[in-house]
């Protein structure tokens, strides 16, 4: 029988969050490797030249379609034939980084005698190139190595070059994949699969299309956040996730709006780093635990899962978490010093809403169907019972009506005023509806009845 059933929900937040406070003492003393990071336009390139200095064999390139049909190789892979280096580019990978595109890569870096890989694209490509290194190093199908240190041996070198800003895979422990077949997420974690040098490169961002770039950039909004209220926060991690949330706050929308402000690109890409520097020592919560289950079931990209999810599972956990809710509110300059934690708390809430609004993120998902909850709120808590020091540790019950509250839901015909808002044009009907009852209830209260 699983933990959650067994524990009453008192007893279940006292003692997990104290075996969590255990593990967090313990991941501190574990040394997390920093890669070497080459940061500005043009940094792709640099990283190919800097490569090439470490005179391997030949090096696989794992990337997607979409990136690779953009050209937006072109400056590493000129500048490692321009060194010497002889690499192959498996272009075939999909998004969420399924075992079977994993296998296949294993296959061509161990048919073509590789020795080191090179990681390009989103977070779907770069854990898919941390997986297949691993996975070729222990002669492990990808499913197995699911888990804490489960490869015995040290993968080849790793290298990084993220075309997105957001999952910040490029430093973090962590390879997320996905099994098809079980419409299962699985993590990865290792510290020997942190990429040994990555670029920054805002050059291969600036054609991010608007709702990737709004996704991807409230990922690491999400990953800054939740690692900031667990428990296995640090001053470092601190420092680094109040850094990458002021400068969302900043960038982000001015990158959604213009793509090609290469300012706002770079700052996004740094903000996304600083985050992934921050979850990958503290961890994340039940937004990325929830994200997690409705990424394998109906494979809604992960960012937009985390953007529709984040203020709700805020909400539910304010009152444990006031006062990082309002250190957030003046990191992300929507309120002053001179105001209650109380107000600043809200005026953050309210500030994550607007943001979604503003980036066009929608309020409910499509999606998600009534009956999968009670399955996919299981799973959330198993995560995060399992892996996650969070500020609450949430029952079945309470993580099914979190879900609940993003579930699209629109009555046939009229709209009841009192129903639950669950989509904008639903919401938009309601107030329609809510502004005739009232003028209804006038009417009756001017007729006397
Ligand atoms: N390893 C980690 O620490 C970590 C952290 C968070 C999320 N993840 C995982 O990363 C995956 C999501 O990664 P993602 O959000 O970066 O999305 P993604 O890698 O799936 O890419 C999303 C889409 O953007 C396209 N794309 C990427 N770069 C582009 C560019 N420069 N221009 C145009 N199109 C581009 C891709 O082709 C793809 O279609 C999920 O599986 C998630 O679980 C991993």
């Amino acid at each position: 029988m699983m933990l959650t059933n067994l524990l009453s929900g008192t007893v279940r937040s006292v003692g997990l969050t104290a075996v969590m406070r255990a593990v967090g003492v313990a991941t501190r003393l574990l040394p997390i490797p920093q890669p070497t990071m080459l940061v500005g336009p043009g940094a792709s390139a640099r990283l190919g030249q800097a490569i090439c200095d470490f005179d391997h064999t030949r090096v696989l390139v794992v990337t997607d379609p979409v990136v690779a049909k953009l050209g937006l190789m072109a400056p590493l892979l000129a500048a490692l034939k321009a060194g010497g280096t002889a690499y192959v580019v498996f272009d075939k990978m999909l998004p969420d980084a399924p075992v079977a595109l994993i296998e296949q890569g294993v296959a061509l870096f161990k048919r073509k005698g590789c020795d080191a890989v090179i990681a390009f694209g989103g977070g779907s490509a770069m854990d898919a190139a941390k997986a297949i290194a691993l996975a070729a190093a222990n002669n492990k199908h990808p499913a197995q190595l699911a888990g804490y240190f489960k490869g015995l041996r040290t993968p080849a070198p790793i290298y990084a070059v993220p075309t997105t800003a957001g999952t910040g895979s490029e430093v973090t422990v962590a390879a997320v994949i996905s099994d098809p077949d079980t419409q299962r997420k699985l993590v990865i974690a290792d510290t020997r699969i942190v990429p040994r040098m990555a670029a920054l490169d805002p050059n291969l961002m600036l054609g991010l299309p608007p709702d990737i770039t709004a996704a991807t950039g409230m990922d690491a909004l999400t990953h800054a956040i939740e690692a900031y209220i667990g428990h296995w926060r640090t001053a470092f991690t601190d420092r680094m996730a109040l850094s990458a949330v002021g400068m969302i706050f900043e960038a982000l929308p001015v990158a959604y709006a213009n793509g090609q402000d290469l300012a706002a690109r770079e700052k996004m890409a740094l903000a996304a780093n600083y985050a992934g520097q921050a979850f990958t020592r503290a961890n994340v919560g039940y937004v990325h635990a929830i994200a997690h289950q409705l990424g394998g079931r109906y494979h809604t990209p992960h960012g937009l899962a985390n953007a529709i999810l984040l203020p709700h599972v805020l909400r539910f956990m304010r009152p444990a978490i006031e006062p990082q809710l309002a250190q957030l509110a003046l990191r992300s300059k929507v309120g002053k010093k001179t105001e209650s934690d109380a107000v600043l708390a809200s005026k953050f809430l309210d500030a994550i809403d607007a943001m979604n609004t503003r980036l066009g993120i929608p309020t409910t998902l499509a999606a998600l169907r009534e009956e999968d909850i009670p399955a996919l709120a299981r799973a959330a808590c198993h995560e995060a019972m399992t892996n996650y020091p969070v500020p609450v540790y949430l029952s079945q019950a309470e993580c099914e009506g979190v879900i609940r509250l993003v579930l699209p839901h629109e009555p046939l015909g009229g709209v009841d005023a009192d129903s639950p808002v669950t989509t904008e044009k639903a919401a938009r009907r309601r107030v329609v509806a809510k502004k005739a009852q009232r003028g209804r209830v006038a009417a009756r209260e001017k007729k006397g009845t």
